[in-house]
């Protein structure tokens, strides 16, 4: 259903669960991958794990807070694969604390990583996108609705929401950026939560179940892809109807 040969994919927070099934599905669809994330040692076991061909990745390590590891890891992409295409910044961090708990440190380094990271990722990847390319962040159901005890994480997720709103007018019509807005997703980032809630949370949503990592990168794919061709400053909600119900 979908093709992306020719196509150069940039992912960040590339050894997390989503990023791992958008990788699958973009590398089964015949696209070139930058992966990036905080440690290349975790790259090279997902680069394993998926039985990766070395001629159509490239690995580099960055921490999104920094934005000179954004512009590295793009040029080192486009030295090896000549474009960039599609951009998918998955990198994020769901730390716990009420708002008035918080530190300077934890508010500064969870906007960092979730609404910075996001930011200096696309704004290095911009000068390369070529005509036809698609930016899919992915944004979270807190930054709709809020989030108890996860403020920081929320705050930033729903700037990210702004932010795509904003590109998608700023760089259109070459460029069409969108939101994917996960709910509760069966990752590693939401272990703590649902040890804590996970029943609770499950009878809330109408679908009665957890979400899948390959369920978010459909959304993903058909975001980026030109069946999406006039779809621009939107967010696909992918929650199992727990945004509707809660
Ligand atoms: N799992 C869910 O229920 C859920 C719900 C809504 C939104 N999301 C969003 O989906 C995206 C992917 O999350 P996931 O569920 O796959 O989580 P995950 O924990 O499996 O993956 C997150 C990845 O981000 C990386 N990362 C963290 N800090 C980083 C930094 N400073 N620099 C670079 N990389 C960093 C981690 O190393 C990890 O590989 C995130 O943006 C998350 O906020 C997830």
């Amino acid at each position: 259903m979908f093709n992306f040969k020719e196509k150069t994919v940039y992912i960040t927070g590339a050894s997390g669960g989503i990023a791992m099934s958008c990788i699958k599905k973009f590398y089964n669809a015949g696209a070139n991958l930058i992966l990036t994330d905080l440690h290349l040692s975790d790259l090279e076991a997902v680069c394993r794990t998926l039985n990766l061909a070395p001629e159509k990745v490239l690995l580099m390590a960055q921490d999104v807070r920094n934005p000179e590891d954004a512009i590295t890891a793009v040029e080192e992409g486009i030295k090896k694969f000549g474009s960039l295409d599609i951009v998918i910044p998955c990198a994020g961090f769901y730390p716990k604390s009420l708002v008035k708990d918080l530190s300077d440190l934890q508010w500064k380094d969870t906007l960092s990583i979730n609404l910075d990271g996001v930011f200096y990722t696309i704004r290095a990847a911009i000068p390369y996108l070529q005509d036809g390319g698609a930016i899919v962040n992915i944004t979270s159901i807190a930054g709709h609705k809020g989030s108890f005890k996860h403020g920081h994480y929320a705050t930033a997720k729903g700037a990210v929401l702004t932010l795509t709103r904003t590109l998608a007018l700023e760089l259109a019509p070459a460029i069409r950026v969108n939101n994917v807005s996960p709910g509760l997703i069966d990752t590693a980032m939401i272990q703590d939560l649902m040890n804590e809630q996970g029943d609770l949370l499950i009878s809330q949503t109408p679908l009665n179940r957890l979400g899948t990592s390959d369920e978010i990168a459909n959304a993903v794919m058909f975001l980026a892809s030109n069946h999406a061709s006039f779809i621009t400053g939107e967010t696909l909600h992918v929650n199992g109807g727990l945004y509707i119900a809660s």
